[in-house]
């Protein structure tokens, strides 16, 4: 770390909450998991820095869906597969299982104070204000600009295609689904055009790219220690020391948060303009603008009124909804990589897919439509089922942190033994106590997935029988906690499922993906988002790279 002083003083503040830690024992004590390594870091590490999910399938195979850990200096953390206990801290419990404030630093750091970052009634009310832009006939309206972003790409690549002798090239998936994306986000929520599939440089786009990595990507001890201690500095001063702390990821966090500010002040004066001209109206921002009027005021706005609204009321919310969909945008281009990825991997899946989509197109054009409309795609059953078989195999986000601010009692699925020999069927938490929410060990649970969890297979959505409830429904989508649950599951789900399938149709439709010498040492790295880099090449990056040709239009 760059600022000596500010460690020596974490530290010492670290040490003797340490002395103090030791004297006090609680029933997490009792409570299975692998012993720790070190002190300083406890099993951090392993959780942290190996592939994507694979220290966590082991603990879950090993202790079951409650385990013990130990994070930096000695401190207790609880990480919880257990569809019962989850869904209590998720969905029953409301705000009583909150972020701690390290976890809320970050937040900030990423996304501002926005809905990320807020708690309670400030979160409860920022919520409310949004929710009508994220229906789901507003996500159903948007398919069209979902086809129209994926169908632009799809050009660019086929005159790459056509210009190269063999008619086949090799692209960089994660960049170029990256700029699509972040087109498809823009058009959708604020109705602007980023030009980010046209133009290699868009200035967001080449900041965004790849913070993850960056920022989060294989932490350092020193980091992992900071975190920790972030907690115990007060929340001001916290903000403070990160404005001015020149670490090179906090530096870089800080210069991308700058980008999106200009950005974002560039779109509110757009966005208003645009308003005041009585045009593009239809986008998530314009609606929220409109549904948030009140009920005593006609639903037609005055100008002035519109033009107020927008530039007092709703700028917090509108630079939130801006967070929001970064954030959005970088873990649905992850998902779509990795769906692509699985594609590559099962050659007879990709062209059962195409199939499928060469079957609906013929429907659609036996009606005169150019483009399938949401009725087709909810028709095209393999399309679903892969896409919530990607969504469950490859969570983009594996953990979700809570800390509950009150004593509390966990509900269990499956009784635990704790190393005393109790059989516990609930477990009383004391206030404070610290949960990593295993959002990647719950998708693998065999009792609701399946024996073969741990298998890509999309055909399990398709088969009856093949998946059961877990009693209450975990999440918003499928059962699945990839999108989280309860009040703070995400926002954008209902977007996230309707743009996969536009791009999925949109490239299988026109292209035929297959392996590269690479696709052995793809790693799934963590880093907030889970993201694909070469082994042994991981300085340059989000790496998949995949050999792309075209599609024969004919019958499969
Ligand atoms: C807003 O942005 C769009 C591009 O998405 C542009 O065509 C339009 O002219 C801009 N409007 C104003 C008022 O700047
Ligand atoms: C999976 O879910 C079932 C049903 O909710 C639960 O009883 C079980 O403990 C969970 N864990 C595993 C590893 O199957």
């Amino acid at each position: 770390m760059e600022i000596p002083t500010f460690i020596i003083w974490l530290v010492a503040l670290g040490i003797g909450f340490l002395a103090y830690r030791v004297s006090r024992r609680s029933i997490l004590d009792e409570i299975a998991g692998p012993a720790s390594k070190s002190v300083l870091l406890g099993s951090m590490p392993d959780l942290m820095l190996s592939e994507a999910g694979l220290t966590e399938f082991s603990w879950q195979e090993r202790y079951g869906d409650v385990v013990k850990l130990k994070g930096p200096l000695n401190t207790d953390r609880l990480l919880i597969s257990d569809p019962k206990a989850l869904h209590w801290i998720l969905q029953t419990s409301g705000y009583r299982w909150g972020k701690s404030s390290d976890r809320k630093e970050i937040s900030r750091l990423v996304g501002g104070k926005g809905l990320g970052w807020a708690d309670g009634d400030s979160h409860n009310r920022q919520r409310k204000i949004m929710l009508p832009g994220f229906s789901a006939p507003e996500a159903k309206n948007l398919l069209p600009v979902f086809f129209s972003c994926a169908s632009q790409m799809a050009r660019r690549w086929s005159d790459i295609l056509s210009g190269a002798d063999d008619q086949t090239h090799i692209f960089n998936i994660p960049e170029w689904i990256s700029r699509a994306t972040l087109d498809a986000i823009g058009r959708a929520a604020f109705d602007y055009d980023f030009g980010a599939t046209e133009d290699h440089e868009t200035e967001l786009g080449k900041a965004y790219q790849g913070m993850f990595l960056k920022v989060f990507g294989k932490p350092s001890k020193a980091v992992l220690i900071t975190l920790e201690l972030f907690r115990f500095i007060p929340p001001s001063v916290l903000e403070f020391l990160n404005e001015h702390n020149p670490n090179p990821r906090i530096a870089h966090v800080r210069h991308v948060a700058e980008i999106a500010n200009g950005v974002a002040k560039r779109l509110v004066k757009n966005k208003s303009d645009a308003l005041l001209e009585g045009k593009g109206r239809s986008d998530i921002m314009s609606l929220l603008v409109k549904a948030n009027a009140g009920d005593d005021v006609n639903a037609q706005l005055t100008e002035e009124e519109m033009l107020s609204m927008l530039r007092q009321h709703l700028v917090s919310t509108w630079f939130s909804i801006f967070v929001i969909s970064l954030i959005h945008w970088l873990s649905f281009s992850a998902t779509l990589t990795w769906l692509l990825y699985e594609l590559v991997r099962n050659p007879k899946l990709q062209s059962e897919l195409r199939a499928e989509i060469r079957a609906a197109e013929k429907v659609a054009v036996s009606r005169g439509d150019s483009e399938l409309s949401i009725r087709d795609l909810e028709g095209m059953s393999l399309l679903s089922a892969t896409v919530k078989e990607t969504l469950r195999f490859h969570p983009v986000v594996l953990h979700i942190y809570r800390t509950t601010r009150e004593d509390d009692i966990l509900p269990l699925s499956t009784p635990i033994t704790t190393m005393a020999g109790d059989v516990l069927t609930e477990l009383p938490v004391p206030k404070g106590t610290r949960a990593i929410l295993s959002i990647s060990a719950y998708n693998r649970n065999k009792t609701i997935f399946g024996e073969d969890a741990h298998t890509f297979n999309p055909h399990r959505w398709l088969e009856p029988n093949h998946i059961k409830k877990s009693g209450g429904s975990l999440g918003p989508f499928a059962n699945l906690a990839t999108f989280s649950a309860g009040i703070r599951a995400c926002i954008g789900w209902r977007f996230a499922v309707i743009e996969l399938q536009a791009f999925i149709v949109e490239l299988l439709s026109n292209f035929e993906f297959s392996k590269t010498p690479q696709i052995d040492r793809i790693r799934r790295e963590v880093a907030i988002a889970v993201v694909p880099t070469v082994e042994g090449e991981a300085e340059k990056g989000n790496q998949l790279p995949l050999r792309v040709t075209f599609a024969r239009k004919g019958e499969e």
